[in-house]
């Protein structure tokens, strides 16, 4: 796996752990480590020995404390539309095609909120800290914040935040379901990598189809997402998987899955 400065990249049992590695920048995100992230990203989605991946921040206090400002100053509205028109570093973890845990440890602001946001589930430190402070840079969120925000925490949570750029404690941050699980600060690598392992053992057919249909239902009506579900049930039956799921079950064993 190749090792990239901004963005370090570890994998140990199946689980992959992309530690974005800005400590003196608060992990900011900057155009280089944006592009390291997704080339990560995408050699992480051939490797079949990896079937879970962990996205962190390196050091003790932030994940992504928001995109890089200094790269935003003197860019102009032509240079943004193009950067804009790239692939992103959220569309790399959306459409990611096994699970996606961050690991939330510590200032979670803008950019950083929106890439959280973008992972399948997010696990946060108790010193963690939440926000989209666009707006105090007279600017607004960009990379999903006005959408994928309501979605997880309802309208008005949202436009509370978005409106008024207020940084939002891990626990306030959990009440309002924009953090799935809170963990005193030292035990989240310990938490995290628990819950990788045991989403890990799993079947990743199983995963994918799993992950595929959940994500639909925040795209499609029911009606639809039902059909969908359906579709993709029938098709988790033709996986060799299945058969050893099923096989292990009346084996009374553990299923060994091949993801195939
Ligand atoms: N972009 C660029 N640099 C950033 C950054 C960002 N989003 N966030 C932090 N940094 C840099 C600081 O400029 C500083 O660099 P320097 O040492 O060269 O001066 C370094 O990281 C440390 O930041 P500092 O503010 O001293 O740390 P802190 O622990 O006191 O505060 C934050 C941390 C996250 C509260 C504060 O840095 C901050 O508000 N950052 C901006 C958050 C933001 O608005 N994000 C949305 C961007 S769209």
């Amino acid at each position: 796996m190749t090792q990239n400065l901004n963005v370090l990249a570890d994998i140990e049992s199946r689980v992959a752990t992309l530690t974005i590695n800005r400590p003196d920048k608060r992990n900011a995100l900057n155009a280089a480590t944006r592009a390291q992230f997704i080339e990560a990203m995408g050699q992480l989605e051939t490797n079949d020995e990896v079937r879970v991946v962990v996205v962190t921040g390196a050091g003790e206090t932030a994940f992504v404390a928001g995109a890089d400002i200094t790269e935003f100053a003197d860019r102009s509205p032509m240079d943004q539309f193009a950067v804009m028109r790239r692939r992103t570093v959220y569309e790399a973890v959306d459409q990611f095609p096994k699970p996606v845990i961050a690991a939330i440890n510590g200032y979670c602001l803008g950019t950083g909120c929106e890439l959280a946001m973008a992972c399948d589930i997010r696990i946060a430190s108790d010193n963690a800290k939440f926000g989209q402070p666009e707006v105090n840079l007279g600017i607004m969120p960009g990379g999903g914040g006005t959408q994928r925000l309501p979605r997880l925490v309802g309208l008005g949570q949202a436009l509370k935040m978005l409106y008024t750029g207020e940084i939002i404690s891990a626990e306030r941050a959990l009440e309002i379901g924009l953090a799935d699980e809170v963990v005193p600060a030292g035990e989240l690598r310990q938490r995290v990598s628990e819950l990788a392992a045991t989403i890990a053992e799993k079947s990743p057919v199983a995963l994918r189809l799993i992950k595929e249909a959940a994500r639909a239902s925040a795209r499609m009506p029911l009606d639809e997402g039902l059909r969908l579900e359906t579709s993709l049930f029938g098709l988790a039956f033709s996986s060799d998987d299945k058969r050893e799921g099923m096989t292990a079950f009346t084996e009374k064993r553990k299923p060994d899955f091949k993801g195939r």
